[in-house]
């Protein structure tokens, strides 16, 4: 049985004040029967998690550079996140990808590094409407993730989120059958690389305008096995009732 994970993606938003919506998430979740995580910008990871210990809250960092130190300006490295308390990280977001460029081969580097810190990968995937509407999204998925995930990877260190472009922070979602479909597929092709028990074990998440209206009928979808929550994450209350919902599934 695959632990289900509900994972909020706090992107750029969030300063000292989001730390009281973090505290009524961790004083709703002492303890939970699914995973709990906040991705939380950088800069609040170190008072996000000790504001989180002792819940059933993990924390998780939004990016890191594929190497542990140098002349990288900018850059927190995966052994950062860890030091200052996350215990998972996001690789490979289509918003990396697209305002940094950043290649699958880079993602795949970063993915190492974060099973290097300890981490818990969250490698995403997901298309860009011109390749869903020209039929092209299972190619695109297959190559994403065939690139993108370390040969490596396993249900302990890596879980998938796949978030349709086009669906992130519009509101718009796909069809069950369509995300049932893209998932299944993902399923296949994890275990036809990683055999029956990783490529079982591995979680599935989606992520693209999920909230607490549509929630439980993606948790219900085939292989989906939690979500990848934007802006429906970054208020308590909306983010326990997607919790709420995958408990409840
Ligand atoms: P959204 O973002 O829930 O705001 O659509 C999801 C994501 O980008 O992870």
């Amino acid at each position: 049985m695959r632990q289900k994970l509900a994972a909020g993606n706090w992107k750029m938003n969030g300063t000292a004040d989001a730390l009281s919506e973090l505290n009524e998430l961790t004083q709703g979740y002492p303890e939970a029967a699914v995973d709990i995580l906040i991705c939380s910008p950088a800069t609040l990871i170190d008072r996000a998690s000790e504001a989180a210990a002792g819940s059933a809250v993990a924390i998780g960092g939004q990016d890191c550079h594929a190497k542990v130190n140098g002349a990288h300006t900018g850059d927190i490295s995966a052994e950062m996140l860890r030091d200052a308390g996350a215990s998972y990280v996001i690789i490979g977001h289509s918003e990396r990808r697209d305002d940094h460029g950043e290649t699958s081969e880079m993602i795949a580097a970063k993915a190492t590094a974060a099973y290097d810190a300890g981490l818990i990968a969250v490698v995403c995937c997901g298309e860009h409407l011109n390749t869903r509407e020209d039929g092209k999204t299972l190619d695109h998925i297959g190559t994403q993730i065939a690139e993108s995930l370390p040969d490596t990877a396993n249900a302990d260190t890596t879980v998938i989120a796949y978030e349709p472009v086009w669906a992130i922070g519009t509101g718009l979602t796909p069809t069950l059958e369509q995300i049932a479909e893209v998932h299944d597929f993902i399923r296949a092709e994890l275990v036809n690389r990683f055999g029956e028990e990783t490529g079982n074990g591995i979680r599935l998440l989606y992520g693209g305008s999920v909230k607490p209206a549509n929630a439980a009928e993606i948790f219900a979808t085939s292989n989906v096995d939690g979500a990848l929550v934007g802006g429906a994450s970054l208020k308590a209350a909306d983010f326990s009732a997607i919790i709420d919902a995958l408990v409840a599934a």
